[in-house]
């Protein structure tokens, strides 16, 4: 079968380690499913791995991608959970569980036609789901909804900023918080998707760093240093900022005086458990919310999917076809 593999890593030229070959089909397992999969889509995490953060290199060569849509063995269509965990090492949470890995981390990930997976990951896909759809939300739109309703406790009327309008979890977070009735702010660095963000229910999208029109109860990060500053200044005494990530470096100034006199709250939040995945899956059947979809690719392109991304020229998510386009 195709499969898109991270065989070397490079900061700099992280493409030079993406290699398209022919694998071995998975070898079935006890207590796992072999997924056949239709669409799966790209996240930034695919492409720390090639620059090689986060990453130790003796995990390579690995399969990349950990989000997947597909039919299981018995034909039923699934999605999956991509957090291989065990709830009870997280006590109740499989997020934190220790010895947590998101898939392409420790096994082989969703860029190829067929995907290994503890069958406990499998969640039926709702019919009013496609394909492509499904592959966008398990990591995406499964973080965003945990940094929103878990950590963030939004409540309907909250004023929210989210940082980076155009990324995957971005672009599910401003969704998610407008279905949920908040005012929501929203920064990116280019004029076509504030505009974008602002047709999606955003009240004001503003250049990043630019002044909000006022205090925000939340603000959601995973833009990182570039943002850091402007999410401290633009959040409310007692406020929550929620970070599930760094895209433009990870040390900013911690400027600790605003922290402890304004009695801010950081917290960090990584992935969702499988039963925010069905939670998430009912708040979108409830409102009839859908992803953000750029554009598909078969997975013989995977490599100009990622240069889209690498260039920051994506709105929403990116979605891969392993069994190339359907006709
Ligand atoms: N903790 C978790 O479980 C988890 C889950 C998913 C993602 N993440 C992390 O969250 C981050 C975003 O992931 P993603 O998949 O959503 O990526 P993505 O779709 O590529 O989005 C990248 C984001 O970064 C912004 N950005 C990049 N460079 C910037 C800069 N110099 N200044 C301002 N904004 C900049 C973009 O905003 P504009 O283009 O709109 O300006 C966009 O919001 C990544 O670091 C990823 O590793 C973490």
């Amino acid at each position: 079968m195709l499969a898109a593999i991270a065989t070397s890593q490079s900061a700099t030229a992280p493409l030079s380690g993406l290699v398209l070959e022919d694998i071995p089909k998975p070898e079935p397992r006890p207590g796992w499913s072999t997924v056949r999969v239709v669409a799966s889509s790209l996240n930034m995490h695919d492409l720390w791995t090639l620059r090689g953060v986060g990453h130790p290199p003796e995990r390579l060569p690995i399969v990349l991608g950990c989000d997947a849509a597909g039919y299981d063995e018995n034909g039923t269509p699934v999605l999956v959970h991509p957090v291989l965990a065990d709830p009870d090492a997280g006590l109740g949470d499989e997020t934190l569980d220790p010895n947590r890995a998101l898939l392409s981390e420790r096994h082989n990930g969703a860029f190829a036609e067929y995907l290994s997976v503890p069958t406990r990951n499998l969640i039926p896909k709702p019919d009013w789901l496609t394909f492509d759809e499904a592959a966008c939300l398990p990591v995406a739109w499964g973080t965003a909804y945990r940094m929103l309703f878990t950590q963030a406790g939004l409540r309907a009327g909250d004023r929210v900023l989210v940082q980076g309008a155009g990324g995957g979890v971005a672009s599910a977070a401003i969704n998610l918080a407008v279905a949920a009735g908040a005012v929501v702010y929203a920064t990116s660095r280019s004029e076509d998707k504030r505009r974008e963000a602002e047709s999606w229910g955003v009240r004001k999208a503003v250049a990043t760093g630019e002044r909000l029109p006022e205090r925000v109860d939340v603000v959601v990060e995973t833009v990182g240093e570039a943002t850091w500053s402007h999410s401290l200044k633009s959040l409310r005494p007692g406020g929550t900022i929620v970070i599930a990530g760094a895209t433009s470096g990870t040390n900013p100034p911690a400027d600790l005086g605003r922290v402890f006199y304004l009695q801010q709250r950081i917290l960090g939040s990584t992935g969702c458990t499988r039963g925010e995945l069905v939670s998430l899956l009912k708040l979108m059947d409830a409102t009839g919310l859908r992803p953000v979809i750029d554009r598909t690719l078969p997975l013989a392109e995977i490599h100009q999917g990622f240069q889209l991304m690498i260039d920051g020229r994506l709105t929403g998510k990116l979605v891969i076809h392993p069994q190339g386009e359907p006709s």
